[in-house]
């Protein structure tokens, strides 16, 4: 999640949901020895990261994702349940907020032997901060890449070298402008650009919400040219997402995040959304690919706009992380009235057209290339073109 400003009733959430676990869970006591002979094969896997963004899916006319509640080991423990349809065709889960409980929560989904999620789809579906010159406040947005664009050095920027623009530097180089010399892995990740215009499609189809608050936010934003689309109304926007712990705000930060994505994915990328998850939860979802539990062709990131990354002109960058967020009610509601069209769109086509999957044609996978074929970003495969050996081949 991004800009959740009001501290108070996050943590009221919080505290009780963490309280009403015990009482409204199915007391599951060995989930997965109980259910070995009875494993759940979703057609799609919701992701949400906290309470707001998973509640706007629960009484809803479409499908009860309560039906069932299924205790997973290693969950967060403020969200220990996954939940799903009575025929366990789609599933949610909470994996808490940030990169660490990300990567712990879906770890735990992906290796429990509770599901076969070999041709599940994933819908990461969240809200997040954007930037005015691509989208707008309740805008749903659909990435191809996702980079961890906080991996880098940083000086803080009163200590910076005067001929640097930002205090951010790639890891393993000397200027903000340098490829990253040294290499992680989770820096980029590509997905499936042939499912993302098949899932945007889908979510044009709905009728997005809105508020007066929203559009007063938004009209300020109106007098920078650059910042039209930050000004216009929300709407379904191709467009890619970053991932960091840190919740920054303001013009200086954007533009040297705006850099990175771009220095990262060699131009490709077009950065609108930030958020703290996304590149954790897909570097997991590549390795269970790897060991063939998971395919990674089948993962969806839609983030709905939020908050602004940046103030308008006469605005502070504090008053932009401080002030109200009206944004934050149409963005949830956004995520159900959107994502319920993806959902509906890939259950409702299952043997035509999603059982057997949407074949990629871009490169996915990483930026070492671990999945196979060339990234069209970075220093090239550390493969030469060929997946990582062993369990690579499994993945369907
Ligand atoms: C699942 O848990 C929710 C609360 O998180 C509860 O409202 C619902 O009734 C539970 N479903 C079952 C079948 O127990
Ligand atoms: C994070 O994931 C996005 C989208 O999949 C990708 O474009 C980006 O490069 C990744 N970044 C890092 C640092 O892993
Ligand atoms: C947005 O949702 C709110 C809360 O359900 C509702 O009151 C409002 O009428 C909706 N607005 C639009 C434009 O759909
Ligand atoms: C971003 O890149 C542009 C173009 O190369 C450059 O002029 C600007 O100083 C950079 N800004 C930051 C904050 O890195
Ligand atoms: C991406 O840019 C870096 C540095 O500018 C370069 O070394 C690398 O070859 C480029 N990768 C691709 C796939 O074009």
């Amino acid at each position: 999640m991004r800009s959740y400003n009001n501290l108070a009733s996050f943590l009221l959430v919080s505290v009780v949901t963490y309280l009403l676990t015990p009482v409204c869970g199915k007391p599951v006591t060995n989930p997965v020895s109980s259910r070995d002979n009875d494993v759940i094969k979703p057609k799609v896997f919701i992701i949400d990261m906290f309470t707001p963004e998973a509640e706007v899916w629960y009484d809803i006319p479409e499908f009860d994702i309560l039906a069932q509640n299924i205790t997973i080991p290693g969950f967060s423990p403020l969200f220990p349940d996954a939940h799903c349809t009575s025929d366990g065709s789609i599933c949610q889960l909470i994996t808490g907020e940030a990169e660490i409980n990300a990567a712990s929560t879906m770890s735990a989904l992906v290796y429990s032997g509770v599901f076969d999620l070999t041709t599940t789809y994933f819908l990461i579906a969240g809200i997040a901060g954007v930037s005015p010159k691509v989208a707008t406040i309740g805008s749903v947005t659909f990435a191809r890449f996702a980079v961890q664009v906080a991996l880098q050095y940083e000086l803080d920027a009163r200590e910076k070298p005067l001929d640097f623009p930002t205090g951010y530097v790639p890891q393993g180089s000397f200027s903000p402008d340098q490829y990253p010399q040294s290499i992680y892995g989770t820096e980029v990740f590509e997905l499936n650009s042939d499912l993302r215009t098949i899932a945007v499609n889908f979510a044009k189809t709905a009728t997005l919400n809105d508020s007066a608050a929203a559009q007063e936010l938004r009209a300020l934003y109106a007098s920078v040219p650059a910042y039209a689309l930050g000004a216009a109304p929300p709407a379904v926007t191709e467009c890619d997402t970053t991932t960091s712990d840190v919740q920054w705000s303001g013009a200086l930060l954007a533009e040297a995040f705006e850099n990175t994505t771009s220095l990262f994915t060699n131009g490709t990328a077009v950065y609108c959304s930030n958020q703290q998850e996304d590149n954790a939860t897909l570097e997991v979802l590549l390795r269970a690919t790897l060991a063939g539990l998971v395919d990674f062709s089948r993962i969806i990131v839609m983030r709905t706009a939020t908050a602004f990354d940046r103030q308008y002109n006469g605005e502070t960058a504090a008053a932009n992380l401080f002030g109200d967020a009206p944004g934050f009610e149409p963005s949830v509601l956004n995520i159900y009235l959107a994502g319920v069209k993806v959902v509906e769109g890939i259950s409702n086509g299952w043997e035509k057209v999603f059982e057997q999957g949407i074949r990629p044609t871009n490169y996915i996978g990483d930026i070492f290339g671990s999945l196979g074929g060339e990234p069209n970003f970075g220093p090239g495969s550390i493969l030469g073109g060929r997946s990582l050996p062993a369990t690579a081949a499994s993945a369907s």
